[in-house]
């Protein structure tokens, strides 16, 4: 039997690297990224993976990397690509707000749309990262709680309008993991970056795992991954 065919955004880096390693060993995977040379990086570390190479926020080169792809039964897509960080709302420009949005919201939902009918022909599963800024806002800048909000609502109404299609849609919500991505947050905030502070990229590719290989009656909708006591008692 073949193994399911797993298509991750993000995958060079942070999260996205971690869900391809942890599903590396029983499935084939479509590694994404915007450089071909660090997505050939990332494929040549697994033993069934070919590359997905392609700027999420140009409409037109996704277009065209799907078509490339050729892809007939799609198993999973899992949303990592992702933006954060920038100024306070009051600092933020309408660019600020529209680069975060375009890649954060639109080209979660245009990618789903061009791959809907290999995840419909695989009875797939689509999977969100999404944040805990998805579920309560606050702190300093409203672009990235606003885009992961909307990205929530984006799950929801998936979920329901492609049940009918047998495409399970998940969304999976981790509070702050040690990645590039946090490590530019911390250097914001002006304060050292210490690692143990943060969950595990690996911790939440294990959710992601979960969460495609559920068995069939089952779906995973809504999970939020906190720093356990492990990580707060450091
Ligand atoms: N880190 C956290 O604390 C945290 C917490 C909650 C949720 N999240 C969410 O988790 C997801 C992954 O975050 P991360 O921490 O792993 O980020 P990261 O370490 O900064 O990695 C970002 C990934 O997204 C890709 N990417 C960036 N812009 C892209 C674009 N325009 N087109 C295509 N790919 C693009 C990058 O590929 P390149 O190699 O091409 O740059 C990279 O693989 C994001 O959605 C983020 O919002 C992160």
């Amino acid at each position: 039997m073949s193994k399911p065919q797993v298509l991750v955004t993000g995958g060079t880096r942070g999260i996205g690297a971690a869900i391809c390693e942890a599903l590396a060993d029983d499935h084939s995977l479509i590694v994404g990224g915007r450089s071909a040379r660090e997505v050939e990086t990332a494929c040549g570390r697994y033993p069934d993976a070919r590359p997905f190479v392609a700027d999420l926020t140009d409409e037109q080169a996704t277009d065209a990397a799907v078509a490339a792809l050729g892809v007939e039964a799609l198993d999973g897509l899992v949303h990592s690509a992702g933006v954060a960080g920038g100024s306070s709302t009051p600092e933020s420009t309408r660019g600020m707000w529209r680069s975060m949005f375009e890649l954060n919201v639109f080209a979660v939902s245009d990618l789903t749309r061009l791959l809907l009918a290999p995840l419909e022909a695989a009875q797939g599963t689509v999977v969100m990262i999404n944040s805990g800024s998805g579920l309560r806002a606050g702190g300093v800048g409203g672009h990235y709680p606003a885009s992961k909000f909307a990205l929530r609502a984006l799950t929801d109404v998936l979920r329901s309008e492609l049940r009918g299609a047998g495409i399970r849609v998940s969304g999976v919500h981790p509070g702050r993991v040690d990645t590039d991505m946090q490590r530019q947050l911390v250097a914001g905030e002006n304060r050292p970056y210490d690692p143990e502070e943060f969950l595990r990229p690996a911790s939440v590719a294990a959710a992601v795992r979960l969460a495609l290989t559920m068995t069939p009656d089952a779906s995973v909708e809504e999970l939020s991954i906190r720093p356990g006591p492990a990580t707060e008692l450091r």
